[in-house]
């Protein structure tokens, strides 16, 4: 059996928006943190007949798995076409899989499940065939999956995602290990539902938003700057462009078409509570990918008393404090 665990991530500066869907090639760079709570184990089990191609799923607080839906075990063997193509393997040495998945956090609901699914199955499915992928081509592999944050699930700690000139260098590497900086990133869970519209259909309209261009004009200047604070680590200067970065980003989600609206009576409220507790000189900043939920960016000092503050607002039905962490390993291998 090979068993693979991966991280979810929280994107500092976001990916939003491909210049080729087939390739899953962004516009832009993009910046990440792997989140130590937040993370998805595959197991999968070889088989010599390469017509088994199962899938079940662990669900978030669930004990037993379910089969997958049609749709999720049709991108499973979807993938598993395009890693024997990147991997050249013949026809005739296909292999059949056993998988099953499981999530120490709900899925589809913003908290990049698809990303540390999909790393966890590049590895899998490069195991399978027996194959040692350097971290960039594991990296490059997650990325065609279709769900491109999961490129940034491989390296460790802190990535960054060049958007590169094609599919050979648009790979994420990591920019500083986990211990680089005691961030913490807390996931404020504001209501269970499953977000209506993929992030994949998302990202194909984000040009249709009147903004996009400009978004993508700064993005360059504004992508060294954040990377500068993060070095320096100047958390405060840091925090306050990844919130900017968070509302630009959905400003162009609300303006493309379809508009994408993930923000819930619940989500403003928090922020606006953080805000609040900033102005009275607790240091939080908020962002939040495609859904509902929030993620919470604090020092670790601070992250007793945010924790406290924050479970007590209303509509708030959990959190999970994540801390820097390592990418994509097989499940043996770690500590
Ligand atoms: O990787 P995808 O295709 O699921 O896109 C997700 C993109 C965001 O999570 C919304 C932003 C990001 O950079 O992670």
């Amino acid at each position: 059996m090979i068993r693979v665990q991966s991280p979810a991530n929280i994107a500092f500066l976001k990916y939003w928006g491909q210049r080729d869907a087939a390739l899953t090639l962004p516009c832009n760079d993009s910046f990440s943190m792997n989140l130590s709570q937040c993370y998805t184990t595959v197991a999968l089990v070889p088989d010599d007949d390469p017509s088994v191609q199962t899938l079940e799923i662990t669900e978030y607080q669930k004990n037993s798995p379910r089969p997958a839906t049609e749709d999720e075990r049709a991108r499973v063997v979807q993938f598993h076409q395009t890693v024997v193509q990147f991997l050249q393997i013949s026809e005739d040495n296909h292999r059949g899989f056993r998988i099953t998945s499981a999530n120490s956090f709900p899925q589809k609901a913003g908290i990049a499940s698809s990303a540390s699914f999909f790393s966890a199955m590049a590895m899998a499915f490069a195991r399978l065939y027996h194959a040692d992928l350097d971290e960039q081509r594991l990296s490059r592999l997650a990325r065609l999956s279709g769900s491109g944050s999961a490129s940034r699930s491989v390296p460790d700690g802190f990535v960054w995602w060049q958007h590169g000139t094609g599919d050979e260098d648009s790979f994420a590497t990591s920019i500083a290990s986990p211990d680089f900086w005691d961030l913490r990133d807390i996931v404020v869970l504001v209501h269970d539902g499953e977000k209506k519209v993929s992030s994949t259909q998302g990202h194909h309209a984000a040009q249709t938003s009147p903004f996009f261009q400009q978004r993508i004009d700064t993005l360059l200047s504004r992508a060294a700057a954040m990377k500068q604070a993060f070095l320096d680590r100047d958390f405060e200067q840091f925090g306050m462009m990844v919130e900017q970065e968070m509302v630009q980003f959905h400003s162009i989600m609300m303006t493309q078409q379809p508009p994408l609206w993930y923000w819930t009576e619940e989500t403003l409220r928090v922020i606006k509570h953080i805000h609040q507790l900033r102005e009275d000189g607790l240091m939080a900043y908020v962002t939040l990918d495609a859904g509902a939920h929030l993620h919470v960016i604090c020092q670790a000092a601070d992250v007793e008393q945010l924790v406290q503050k924050v479970s007590a607002i209303a509509g708030v039905r959990g959190v999970i404090v994540n801390q820097p962490t390592i990418g994509t390993r097989v499940r043996d291998d770690r500590a």
